[in-house]
Parts: structure tokens; sequence; C-alpha cells
């Protein structure tokens, strides 16, 4: 089961504002996104899932908090106390591929055990006091890049050490 970060990154770095919301709109990226994702299950952290305020359609929605008490009254959701046990969860009901959708605290843990990365690279730099974690260049390769209108999605998958 392939573990893949999927994020929208503005070029210097920022994917949101602690307020919670993403500051740009992109439909298409936003379509990319639904495109690449859709049938496979989001996991993502508690506060990312507040900012979607639903579950995403067409995914198993897995939410990630250390909160044992947290519970939602949505079908297509899961909660798990860890991004490990949401995974396990994952790979025992035998899905090809997971996708980690966010915030900056998930991506921080999940880029060290991802297999690849899809980012959107935005065209603009913006503010905002929330940001990808730094890719290291020795772990991650750039395998593909496709242009779009208004950003560029990089495929990143992790070198194999053997290699
Ligand atoms: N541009 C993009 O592609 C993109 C994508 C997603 C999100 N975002 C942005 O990112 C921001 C949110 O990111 P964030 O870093 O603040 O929050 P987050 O990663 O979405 O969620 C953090 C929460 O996840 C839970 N968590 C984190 N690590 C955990 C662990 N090891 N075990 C159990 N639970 C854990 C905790 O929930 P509890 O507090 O309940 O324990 C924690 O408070 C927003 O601004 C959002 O708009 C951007």
């Amino acid at each position: 089961m392939k573990k893949i970060i999927i994020s929208a990154v503005a070029k210097n770095g920022v994917i949101g504002r602690s307020n919670g919301k993403i500051p740009w709109h992109s439909k298409e990226e936003f379509q990319h996104f639904k495109n690449t994702t859709l049938g496979f299950p989001a996991l993502m952290g508690r506060l990312t899932f507040g900012t979607l305020g639903k579950p995403l359609k067409g995914r198993l929605n897995i939410v990630i908090t250390r909160n044992n008490k947290l519970s939602y009254d949505f079908t297509d959701l899961k909660i798990f106390n860890s991004l490990h046990s949401a995974c396990s969860f994952c790979e025992k009901q035998n899905y090809d591929k997971i996708f980690i959708i966010g915030g900056a605290k998930i991506y921080g843990q999940a880029i060290k055990i991802a297999d690849e990365m899809i980012i959107s690279e935005m065209d603009f730099e913006t503010d905002g006091d929330v940001f990808f974690p730094e890719i290291d260049e020795n772990v991650w390769k750039i395998k593909t890049r496709e242009k779009k209108d208004g950003f560029e999605v990089l495929f990143y998958v992790r070198e194999n050490i053997e290699n």
C-alpha cells in the first residue's frame, strides 16, 4: 500500500493560516485534488477536518486526533489516535494507496514514512503562518512535473537508498 502525501504549497512554503483557512482559491487545483484522491482513504489531522466541516465525498475520511473522546456523526469517517494506527487499518482493508491530505502537523510526521508526494506548487507567494515541512533533496526526487493553470504538479518519490 502506497502512502502518498498530497498538498498545495505556495512558492514560499505556505499551506495555510492558523485560522484554518487556505489563503487562495483555485478551482483547477481543487479539481486535481479531487480527481487524484477520489475512491481512496484521505487521512487528515483533526484541525484540517475542522476546516472542511464535513467529510470529503467519495472517500473514506480518516481523522487523526489524540482525543479519545472525539466523535463525529458522519458515515464514511473513521477516527484514529495515530498516523501509524490509521495506516495499519488501511493496510488491512487492502487499499492500494492512501492519501495524506494535511495539515502541517500531519505532513511533518508523514514525510518520514510516505512513499510518494504529489505537490501542487502554486505560482505565487502568499501570507500565511502554516508551512509545508522541509523537503530533503537527498531523500525525495522529482520524477515528473505537470504544468497546470496557476500551478505545477510535482510528483516526488522517495529515493531507494540502495539505488
Ligand atoms: N494547502 C494544503 O494543501 C493544505 C492541506 C491541508 C491543510 N492545510 C492547512 O493546514 C492548516 C492545519 O494544519 P495544522 O498543522 O494546524 O493541523 P492538522 O495537522 O490538520 O491537525 C493537527 C491535529 O492533528 C492531531 N494530531 C497531530 N499529530 C498527531 C499524532 N501524532 N497523534 C494523534 N493525533 C495527532 C491533533 O489533534 P487533537 O488536537 O484533536 O489531538 C492535532 O491538534 C490549516 O490552515 C489548513 O487550511 C493546507
